[in-house]
């Protein structure tokens, strides 16, 4: 590689995608992981927030597969996640794991768009930083667990630090902010922790 090129991706800033597994409106995890885009930014991230409502994609069925390929939208997604080094997710629980839109999501991104593609590319090596919201009192913790294992698993190097809010229903401002100070600086620091990875994995 020629210096000047390299010199140019060390400048570049790290590349994060997020998104919450919800396709609800007022998702708590929707608000959640804005407040972890704000500290991914602030940190000097360049970010893309997508919501998954603008990525329909039917359930996973390997007949439609078979037959047609993978739909326009999976390609979209796996497209948006092969150009971004590094996830911001804000995984909802449901019953006690993940909710279906995200885990659905995840295994259409995970199937190759043809023989060429090596398999699980656009999770291979991606740095991801996980948190949750419920109104329960766990926060949804139990979902990142999941979460967690199946990144793990799919060759995705999964930060230490997350963070789960309990209580969710209570938890945010009219303007998206937590209402608890510490609360809200550790969703910050979340998306500033990514970055801060990111940064140091390109030097
Ligand atoms: C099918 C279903 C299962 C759920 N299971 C859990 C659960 O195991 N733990 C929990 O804390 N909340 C559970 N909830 C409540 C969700 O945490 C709540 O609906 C939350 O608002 C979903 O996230 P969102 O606000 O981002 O859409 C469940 C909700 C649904 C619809």
């Amino acid at each position: 590689m020629y210096t000047s090129e390299k010199e140019d991706i060390m400048s570049e800033k790290p590349k994060i995608l997020a998104f919450a597994g919800s396709l609800r409106q007022e998702s708590f995890n929707k608000k959640l992981v804005k407040i972890a885009v704000k500290g991914a930014q602030e940190a000097g991230g360049d970010v893309t927030y997508i919501d998954l409502r603008d990525y329909p994609l039917p359930v996973y069925d390997q007949e439609i597969e078979d037959k047609e390929g993978l739909p326009p939208n999976a390609i979209k997604i796996k497209e948006l996640m092969w150009q971004h080094e590094g996830f911001l997710i804000s995984c909802p629980e449901y019953n006690s794991s993940l909710s279906a839109v995200f885990k659905n999501t995840i295994d259409w991104a995970s199937r190759q768009v043809n023989q060429e593609e090596v398999y699980l590319s656009c999770f291979i090596d991606k740095v991801v930083a996980l948190m949750s919201a419920s109104p329960g009192g766990l926060g949804g913790l139990r979902g990142l667990v999941h979460a967690r294992a199946m990144f793990g698993n799919i060759y995705s190097l999964v930060l230490p630090k997350q963070k789960s809010i309990s209580q969710a229903d209570k938890a945010f401002t009219p303007e998206g902010n937590l209402k608890d100070a510490k609360q809200h600086e550790e969703i910050l620091n979340l998306g500033k922790g990514l970055v801060e990875f990111l940064q140091k994995r390109k030097s």
